[in-house]
C-alpha cells in the first residue's frame, strides 16, 4: 500500500477520533491539536521507525541568577537525588573507616618493630617478631583493599595521628606497648568486629575475620606482657600511665567524630560545632562509640589502669559499662568473632 493510500484509510479510520477531538468546540484547543493528530493519526509517524524528530516550539530560558525560591520544589528535588548520595556517603564513609584503619596497622607495624628490639625478655621478642609479619600482611591487604576495590583513600585523622606520634617518640617501650596493643588494637578489635557484623561484602567479611584472629593474640601479648612490666612501677609512674591512657581514650573517641568526611560531604551544609553535636548526641554513633571500647576497658582493668582514682572519669565518658566484660586472656579468637 502506498504511503498515500495508507493515509486516507487511517483518515478514514481516526474519523470519530477527530470529531471526539474537536467536540468542545474551542479552535484554538482545535488547532493545537491538529498537527500532532494528522502526524499520529493520519501519517503514524514513530510507526516501524528506531527514531521521530519532533520539533519543539518552545522558548527556552536561560537563568543566569540561578535563583532557588521554590521550597517545595528543592525538597522534592534533594528527595529524588538523595538514594545515589547516600551510596556514595556509605562508600565514602566505609573509606574513611578503613583508612584509617590501614593508617593504624602502619603504627602497628612501626610499634611492633620498635617493641620487639626494646622488650627485655627473649620470649616476647620472639613473640614480638611474629607480630611485625602480621601487621605487614594488615597493611598490604587494607591497602590493597582501599586502593584497588574502593579506589578511594583518605588521609590519617589528626587524633590517630597524635596518638601514633606520641607512642613512636615515647622513649619507654611500656607506653609504645600501652598505645599500640592495649588502646589502638583495643579499639580495632572493637572496631573490626562492628564493621564484620554489618557487612555483606564476603571479601570485607573474610578479610576481617582473619585480622580478628591475629589482633586477639597481639591484645592478649600486650595485657601479659604489661601486667607484668606495670607491676614493677612506682605508684607514681602508673599514676602517670593511668593518665596517660585516658587521654589516648578521648583522642580515640575524637577520632571517631570523621572530620575529613564531614569536609567532604557535610562542611557546607553544618557548621563545625553543630557536626560535633550532631555527632556526639547521636544514639547511633554512641552505640557504635561504646562498642569501639568494649575491648579497651576490661583490659584497663587488667593490667592495673582503672583505679578508683580514674573511674569516674571513663565514667563520665560512658565507658565504665565495659569495665566487667571479658580481658584478653579470657577471650579466644572465636569468642571474638562471635560476640560483637
Ligand atoms: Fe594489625
Ligand atoms: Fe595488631
Amino acid at each position: 500500500m502506498t504511503t498515500l493510500a495508507r493515509a486516507v484509510q487511517n483518515l478514514g479510520r481516526s474519523g470519530p477520533v477527530l470529531r471526539e477531538a474537536s467536540a468542545s468546540g474551542n479552535l484554538r484547543v482545535l488547532a493545537s491539536l491538529l498537527g500532532p493528530a494528522y502526524r499520529g493519526l493520519v501519517m503514524q509517524e514513530a510507526r516501524g521507525t528506531q527514531s521521530t524528530a519532533m520539533p519543539a516550539g518552545h522558548t527556552a530560558v536561560f537563568d543566569w541568577s540561578y535563583l532557588r525560591d521554590r521550597p517545595q520544589l528543592t525538597r522534592l528535588y534533594e528527595a529524588a537525588k538523595s538514594p545515589e548520595q547516600r551510596l556514595r556517603q556509605r562508600h565514602d564513609l566505609l573509606a574513611w573507616l578503613l583508612s584509617q584503619s590501614l593508617h593504624g596497622e602502619q603504627g602497628a607495624l612501626f610499634a611492633a618493630c620498635q617493641v620487639t628490639e626494646a622488650v627485655p625478655w627473649l620470649d616476647a621478642k620472639l613473640y614480638g617478631s611474629s607480630q611485625v609479619v602480621d601487621e605487614g600482611r594488615h597493611v598490604e591487604v587494607f591497602h590493597g583493599y582501599l586502593t584497588r576495590k574502593l579506589e578511594k583513600l583518605y588521609e590519617i585523622n589528626d587524633n590517630l595521628y597524635t596518638i601514633v606520634d606520641a607512642l613512636m617518640t615515647d622513649s619507654r617501650w611500656d607506653v609504645k606497648f600501652l598505645g599500640m596493643q592495649i588502646m589502638i588494637e583495643g579499639l580495632a578489635l572493637g572496631a573490626f568486629g562492628t564493621f564484620r557484623q554489618i557487612t555483606g561484602e564476603p571479601l570485607l567479611k573474610q578479610l576481617l575475620t582473619r585480622i580478628i584472629t591475629d589482633e586477639a593474640r597481639h591484645v592478649h601479648f600486650g595485657v601479659l606482657a604489661l601486667q607484668e612490666c606495670l607491676k614493677g612501677l612506682t605508684e607514681r609512674e602508673r599514676r602517670e600511665r593511668e593518665d596517660w591512657a585516658f587521654e589516648v581514650s578521648l583522642l580515640l573517641r575524637n577520632r571517631f567524630l570523621a572530620w575529613e568526611f564531614y569536609e567532604e560531604h557535610w562542611a557546607h551544609a553544618f557548621r563545625r560545632s553543630e557536626w560535633e553535636r550532631l555527632s556526639v548526641e547521636s544514639r547511633l554513633m554512641g552505640v557504635f562509640r561504646k562498642t569501639m571500647f568494649k575491648r579497651i576497658v576490661p583490659n584497663l582493668k587488667r593490667i592495673g589502669l582503672l583505679s578508683p582514682r580514674i573511674r569516674p572519669r571513663y565514667d563520665a565518658l560512658g565507658l565504665l559499662a565495659f569495665e566487667g566484660g571479658r580481658a584478653a586472656p579470657e577471650l579466644t579468637a572465636n569468642d571474638l568473632l562471635e560476640d560483637v
